[in-house]
């Protein structure tokens, strides 16, 4: 979806993703005909850039506040690492995802001649099976500096239960640590035309093995994550994401409902 948005949406880019086309190599032309052909692929495009470019916007300015340190939970094909704006500087980057996602990854890498740099950490872990802590902790992350976390598409594949403690484990590290997540709205937050899209898309995960187990609506979410005990919570809807990123398009590119953005800041 990153690759594609450089090629079939119009300017300004709302993420310039130059590495996802070589990342996927071959594939990205088989992909492109699917993108253009696949009924909504506009909307889902869209949140994908959006979720991509919101994060990396706090994660900017979270830099500016002292965090040192970078975690991108379910990492899956994200190129951040790789395209490292100059504002990066010292931070240190760890991508965490299923042992055998990030194998394909890495060998995709190598395929494509792209090179890791020295400030990324690979970290295979299953969150719903080993703790997050213990496999930061081996992985080198440093407990004692402040440190953004990034979810994003990755929450409604987990149970609540292990979303929570990597919640817990976020709240366990220095005043300024934040979370900034994606998450599928809830039935009761979503018009009828929502929650058959969502069925749609949850029964194509699901027959592909990759049930969605998680969702929420944004109001008792903030509350949850309040008394959990961040302080400060951030819902960032659907309607701010298309009034900040994609008013006055020609090409009407705009993010759907469905996928909402949250940022907590312990
Ligand atoms: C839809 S992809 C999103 C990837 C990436 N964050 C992005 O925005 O493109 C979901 C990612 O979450 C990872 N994931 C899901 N459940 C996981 C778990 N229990 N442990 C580790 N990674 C997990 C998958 O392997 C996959 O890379």
């Amino acid at each position: 979806m990153r690759a594609s948005h450089r090629i079939l949406d119009d300017e300004p880019k709302i993420l310039d993703d130059s590495i996802a086309a070589s990342l996927l190599g071959d594939e990205f032309d088989r992909y492109k005909t699917l993108v253009r052909c696949f009924p909504f692929s506009a909307l889902i495009r869209a949140n994908f850039i959006m979720r991509s470019r919101y994060a990396e916007d706090r994660l900017a300015e979270s830099l500016r506040d002292g965090v040192g340190q970078y975690v991108l939970l379910g990492a899956g094909l994200d190129t951040f690492a790789y395209r490292q704006p100059e504002w990066t500087g010292s931070l240190r980057i760890f991508e965490v995802d299923y042992p055998a996602t990030q194998t394909w990854k890495r060998e995709k890498l190598a395929a494509a001649n792209i090179p890791i740099p020295t400030n990324v950490t690979f970290v295979p872990v299953d969150f719903e099976r080993i703790s997050l802590p213990q496999g930061l902790d081996a992985a080198g992350l440093n407990f004692h500096v402040p440190t953004f976390f990034s979810s994003l598409g990755v929450t409604q594949y987990l149970t609540e239960d292990a979303f929570d403690h990597a919640l817990k484990f976020v709240l366990s590290l220095p005043p300024r640590s934040e979370v900034v997540f994606s998450y599928v709205l809830a039935g009761s937050a979503l018009s009828l035309a929502g929650r058959v899209g969502v069925a749609v898309v949850a029964a194509i995960s699901a027959a592909r093995g990759e049930p969605w187990l998680t969702r929420f609506s944004p109001q008792p979410l903030v509350g949850k994550l309040k008394s959990m005990g961040f302080s400060e919570v951030k819902p960032f809807s659907a309607d701010a994401a298309n009034s900040r990123y994609f008013q006055g398009r020609r090409d009407g590119l705009r993010v759907s409902r469905i996928e909402q953005m949250m940022s907590a800041t312990v």
